[in-house]
């Protein structure tokens, strides 16, 4: 059933209408809503008793043409000539269109007029449908967006903790074991190369350590976002030994976000970042993190060296699974990614997502890629 809002007539529409069949007829015409109230009318000094009373007797339940004859005029004093014909929508009487004169002329207009509002007011319901429809699609579309992401962390965070809780292990169990083997060793050079060994065990539970702790950001769920990005940069800066700056606007460090958008944020951060140390050989980094008009901003920009940052280039996206990455997980929240770079110039990454669902749907067709790859 069409909201009441659908249902009833909208005065400047009913007006135009009355314009135009009274400039046609050159009658009086006016159209009363469901409770006998006029909403428009061609000149309304000159409307007669008739239309409201017969208005009020259309809404009493008897849903029919009401017309007044010659005679009729006679009888009734002061009520003119005239027809008037209900507007029914819903099975129900929403309204009265009426036109003075000889009913004969004036009835096929005033059916007529009240077709066509019917027919508008069809098309205002279908609309609403329809406008119902994508509000469900999409809330839909938010469930698969965070289950996809709860998929993923969840799964990141098994193999942190088998990173952390396994192979930790069993390599401090190793590093301690050549130890001991280091000093049990006959001579200088094999017990040299045994530590050597030994050292090459802790670089890598080191490095097993790092995996762990960025697959699993412990800090994001406590703290939240501008804590743990704060964090990270720092840790970050320390360990390429790249100056980075990051500013938070408009943003403050108790703010949470739903746990999707942080996540997605901080991922994108991480790899924009890990990025910048790979490949980019730079000397200063920016970063901006910015709450603005309900959208969260993350911008990286570095000063490196660049690289041909066209998506559909040559390289195809299986040799850029990082950069397609950041952009799907902002898509999935029908938000804006772009990365920039001209060699020499350095690179700059923007993943903009809405804090709020967005109206415009321009981007169905991905979000229908994204929920067939959930159900695969
Ligand atoms: N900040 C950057 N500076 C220079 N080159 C970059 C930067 N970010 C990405 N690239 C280039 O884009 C390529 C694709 O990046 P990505 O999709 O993250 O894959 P990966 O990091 O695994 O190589 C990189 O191999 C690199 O050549
Ligand atoms: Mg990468």
């Amino acid at each position: 059933m069409p909201k009441e809002e659908f249902q009833s007539l909208d005065p400047k529409f009913a007006q135009s209408l009355v314009d135009i069949v009274a400039s046609e007829l050159k009658k009086n015409v006016n159209i009363t809503n469901d409770k006998g109230v006029i909403i428009a009318s061609f000149s309304k000094e000159r409307i007669g008793q008739v239309h409201e009373a017969a208005a009020q007797r259309l809404t009493s339940g008897n849903i029919q043409e009401f017309s007044v004859s010659a005679e009729d005029e006679v009888r009734l004093r002061g009520v003119r000539r005239g027809v008037n014909v209900p507007i029914i929508f819903a099975d129900r009487c929403v309204g009265v269109i009426g036109v003075t004169g000889d009913p004969e002329t004036a009835a096929p207009y005033a059916r007529l007029a009240a077709r066509f509002v019917e027919a508008a007011l069809q098309s205002n319901a279908n609309r609403e449908k329809l406008m119902i429809a994508l509000k469900e699609k999409r809330e839909l579309q938010t469930i698969y967006v965070n289950k996809i992401i709860s998929i993923q962390e969840e799964e990141r965070k098994k193999i942190s903790r088998e990173l952390h809780d396994e192979t930790s292990q069993s390599l401090t169990s190793i590093i301690v074991g050549l130890r001991v083997l280091a000093e049990r060793a006959h001579n200088e050079a094999d017990h040299e190369q045994i530590m050597q060994m030994r050292d090459l065990v802790a670089r890598t539970l080191e490095a097993v350590h790092h995996l762990a702790v960025e697959l699993r950001p412990l800090l994001l769920d406590d703290l939240g976002l501008v804590v743990a990005s704060q964090k990270y940069v720092e840790k970050y800066s320390q360990q390429y030994n790249i100056p980075v700056d990051i500013d938070f606007v408009n943003l403050s460090r108790e703010l949470r976000f739903t746990p999707e958008v942080e996540i997605t944020m901080y991922r994108i951060l991480q790899e924009a970042l890990t990025n910048i140390a790979k490949h980019a050989n730079a000397s200063n980094v920016q970063v901006v993190l910015r709450r603005h008009r309900q959208k969260l901003t993350l911008i990286v920009v570095d000063n490196g060296i660049g690289f041909d940052s066209d998506l559909s280039s040559k390289y195809g996206n299986d040799s850029r699974l990082g950069i397609f990455g950041m952009k799907e997980r902002v898509e999935l929240f029908d938000g804006y990614f772009a990365i920039c770079s001209k060699a020499k110039e350095g690179t700059s990454v923007v993943a903009e997502i809405p804090l709020i669902a967005k109206k415009s749907k321009k981007r169905s067709l991905s979000n229908s890629k994204h929920v067939s790859l959930f159900n695969n």
